[in-house]
C-alpha cells in the first residue's frame, strides 16, 4: 500500500474523474440548469437542495451545507478513509494509485496486521483439520448440527489447548510478536513474554465489509466462562462498526431489500445452513449508528431479532432508540421477538426456513413497538396517564427526521393521547436547516475574490493580483488569495476540485469549500469583469489601510522622512486609482 499520495496524481485524478458520474451511481441525479440535483443523502428532505456542479466538480447542499469534491463525497457517503476514497475514485477511471513516497508508519501497519490476521485464520483452520485434539471440536460442531460444508464456508477454525500454539509460529521474532499483540491475537504477560488469547476454542473469523479478516470470536467447547471470547479493539477492528457476516450477506441483503440482525455467531451460521443468507450479527455490543448506516446503504429495511425475554426486550428498546434518527423516509425497522428460550439458531433447526421467514414478515414495526411499550407502562384510562404518554413519546418522535413517518407518529400520539398540538412542533433537524438557510451573508471583497478564483481558476492566468496586495498587512484572507492565485497560475490544469484538494489538510479547507459553494449568479462573460472590479476594490482598501496606518503613526509621534515619502506616494497612488476608475 502507498504512503502519501503524490499531489500530481490527485490533480490528474480529479481532472479525469467526473463527480456527476460518481454521485449519480449512488444517488440518482436530475439535470437542473447547468447543475444536477437530488434530495440530499446527508439529511432528510422532500425537495432537492443537493446540487452537483460539473463545472466546479463540487457538490453542495443548501439545506445542511454538506459540500466537497468527489473524494469528500466518497469519504462521507461510503464511509471511506481518504486513501480508500482515492483508490475507489481511481479504480473508476482506470488509474492506479502510485505506490511511491516514503510510507508513513500507520499506512504500513494496517496491511501488516491484516496479513497477520489472515495467517492466523489459516492456522486456526489448519488446526481444525489436523490437530490431534481437533476431534472434540469437530464432535462439538456436529453436535450443534453444523455440516462440514457450512463450517468450511464460514472458515470455522480451532484453537487448541495450550498457551503458545500461535506464539510459536512467530519463531521468536520480537517484531512479529508485537504485531500479533497489536492484532489482538496474543496478550502480554506481566512477567514479560506473550501468550495466546484463544485457547481451546472454536474460532469464527470476523471479516470487514471487504472480506478481510479483522478479528476472531472464539466459543468454548461445551460449557464454561466466558462462553465467547472476542478480539479486543485493535487498529483494524472496531466492534461498533463491524457486523459479523456482512461481507457474505451484502448481496443477499441488497437482493432481498432487507437485513436481519441477530445476536450470535451461531445464529448466523445456522440460518445460512437453512438458506437464510441475509443475516448479520452484532459482535457482543449494542447496535450502533454505524451499523445502521452500513445496512441502510444496502437495503431499506432492517429486521432485528431478539429473545422474547426481559433482556431481549431491553436490548430491543435500546436498538429502537439508536434507530430513530436513522429513519429517513423510505426506511423501515421491525422487531422479531422469539419465543422464550429460543434463539434464531434453535428456532430455525426446529421450525425450518419457511416458518422463520413468516415470523420475519410479521415482525413488529418500530412505530408499533414504540407505542405498545410506552402504553403498557402507563394507565391510559387516566388523564395524567395520557399526559405521561405525551411526555415520554415526544422526545422519541422528535428524533425521527422530518418526513411522513415523523408526521404520522406525531398524529398517532395525538390520537392516542387526545393532545392535538403536537404536529406543529418543528423537529430540531428541520429548524436548523431553516435558520441556516435564511439570508446568505454578503461576502467581503477578499472573500469574493477567493470565491471567484477557486470557481474559475483560469482567472489566475488572465489577471495578475495588484502588487500592493502582496505588501499589505498580514491578513489571513489576503494570504489565502495570494496562495490560491500563485497555485492556479503555476498549474493552469488544476480544476476547482483539484485546488480544493490541495488545501484538504490546511486550516483554510473549510473556508475554501464554503466559498466554492457560493453562487455568484454570473454569466460566463461577467466573471472576468467582476473579478477585475473586486481586485480594484481590494487595491483601494489596501491603499486606504496603508494611509490610515501612517496617519495613526503621525498622530502618535513624528513621521520619519521615509514615512513621509511613502505617504506622499500613497496619496498619489490613491489619486491615480480614482482617476482610472472614473475613466472606466
Ligand atoms: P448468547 O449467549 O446468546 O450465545 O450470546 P449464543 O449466540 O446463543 O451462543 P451459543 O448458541 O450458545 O453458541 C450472543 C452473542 O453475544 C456475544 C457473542 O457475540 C455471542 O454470539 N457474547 C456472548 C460474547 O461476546 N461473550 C459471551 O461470553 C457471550
Ligand atoms: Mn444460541
Amino acid at each position: 500500500m502507498s504512503g502519501r499520495i503524490p499531489r500530481e496524481f490527485l490533480d490528474e485524478l480529479l481532472a479525469r474523474a467526473d463527480i456527476v458520474e460518481v454521485i449519480d451511481r449512488r444517488v440518482p441525479l436530475k439535470k437542473g440548469g447547468k447543475d444536477f440535483k437530488a434530495c440530499c443523502p446527508f439529511h432528510n428532505e422532500k425537495t432537492p437542495s443537493f446540487t452537483v456542479s460539473p463545472a466546479k466538480q463540487f457538490y453542495h447542499c443548501f439545506g445542511c451545507n454538506a459540500n466537497g469534491t468527489a473524494i469528500t463525497f466518497l469519504m462521507e457517503f461510503d464511509h471511506l478513509s481518504f486513501h480508500e476514497a482515492v483508490e475507489e475514485l481511481a479504480g473508476g477511471v482506470g488509474l492506479a494509485v502510485p505506490d511511491t513516497g516514503p510510507a508513513r508508519p500507520e499506512d504500513l501497519q494496517t496491511p501488516r496486521l491484516l496479513e497477520i490476521l489472515s495467517e492466523a485464520n489459516r492456522f486456526f483452520r489448519e488446526q481444525l483439520r489436523n490437530h490431534p485434539e481437533a476431534g472434540q471440536a469437530i464432535e462439538y460442531l456436529k453436535s450443534r448440527g453444523l455440516t462440514g460444508e457450512i463450517a468450511a464456508r464460514f472458515e470455522v477454525g480451532f484453537a487448541p489447548d495450550g498457551w503458545d500454539n500461535l506464539v510459536q509460529t512467530t519463531g521468536d521474532s520480537k517484531e512479529a510478536l508485537e504485531n500479533m499483540a497489536k492484532a489482538g491475537l496474543v496478550a502480554e504477560r506481566e512477567s514479560g513474554g506473550h501468550y495466546d488469547r484463544f485457547r481451546s476454542r472454536i474460532i469464527f473469523p470476523i471479516h470487514d465489509y471487504k472480506g478481510r479478516v479483522v478479528a476472531f470470536g472464539g466459543r468454548i467447547l461445551g460449557s464454561g466462562e466466558p462462553k465467547y471470547l472476542n478480539s479486543p479493539e485493535t487498529p483494524v477492528f472496531h466492534k461498533g462498526a463491524e457486523l459479523y457476516n456482512l461481507h457474505r450477506a451484502r448481496t443477499d441483503i441488497a437482493r432481498q431489500g432487507s437485513a436481519l440482525v441477530v445476536e450470535g455467531y451461531m445464529d448466523v451460521v445456522a440460518l445460512a445452513q437453512h438458506g437464510i443468507d441475509h443475516a448479520v450479527a452484532t459482535l457482543g455490543t449494542a447496535t450502533t449508528t454505524a451499523h445502521l448506516q452500513r445496512l441502510f446503504r444496502l437495503a431499506p429495511s432492517i429486521v432485528f431479532c431478539f429473545d422474547g425475554d426481559h433482556a431481549g426486550r431491553v436490548a430491543a428498546w435500546r436498538a429502537l432508540e439508536t434507530s430513530l434518527p436513522e429513519l429517513a423516509s423510505g426506511r423501515q425497522i421491525s422487531f422479531l421477538f422469539l419465543p422464550e428460550g429460543e434463539d434464531p439458531d434453535s428456532l430455525v433447526r426446529k421450525e425450518g426456513e419457511k416458518t422463520l421467514r413468516e415470523r420475519m414478515a410479521h415482525a413488529t414495526p418500530l412505530p408499533d413497538l414504540l407505542f405498545e411499550k410506552l402504553m403498557s407502562e402507563i394507565d391510559m384510562g387516566r388523564m395524567d396517564g395520557k399526559a405521561r404518554l405525551v411526555e415520554l413519546a415526544r422526545p422519541l418522535i422528535s428524533k425521527i427526521p422530518a418526513g411522513p413517518l415523523h408526521e404520522l407518529m406525531a398524529q398517532r400520539l395525538a390520537d392516542e393521547s387526545g393532545v392535538s398540538t403536537l404536529s406543529g412542533k418543528v423537529p430540531p433537524a428541520q429548524r436548523r436547516t431553516r435558520s441556516r438557510r435564511s439570508g446568505p451573508q454578503r461576502l467581503s471583497p477578499v472573500a469574493t475574490a477567493i470565491s471567484l478564483l477557486v470557481q474559475y481558476p483560469q482567472l489566475a492566468g488572465e489577471l495578475e493580483l495588484p502588487v500592493r496586495l502582496a505588501g499589505a498587512a498580514p491578513d489571513p484572507g489576503l494570504a489565502l488569495l495570494l496562495q490560491l492565485h500563485r497555485l492556479a497560475q503555476a498549474h493552469p490544469r488544476l480544476n476547482t476540485a483539484a485546488l480544493i484538494e490541495r488545501f484538504r489538510d490546511s486550516g483554510d479547507a473549510k473556508t475554501l469549500e464554503k466559498l466554492t459553494a457560493r453562487d455568484h449568479l454570473l454569466n460566463e462573460d461577467e466573471v472576468g469583469p467582476f473579478f477585475r472590479e473586486t481586485l480594484a476594490t481590494l487595491e483601494d482598501q489596501a491603499v486606504a489601510t496603508a494611509i490610515s496606518e501612517l496617519l495613526d503613526k503621525a498622530a502618535a509621534d513624528d513621521l520619519s522622512e521615509a514615512d513621509k515619502g511613502q505617504l506622499a506616494q500613497l496619496y498619489q497612488e490613491r489619486a491615480k486609482l480614482r482617476e482610472d476608475r472614473e475613466n472606466g
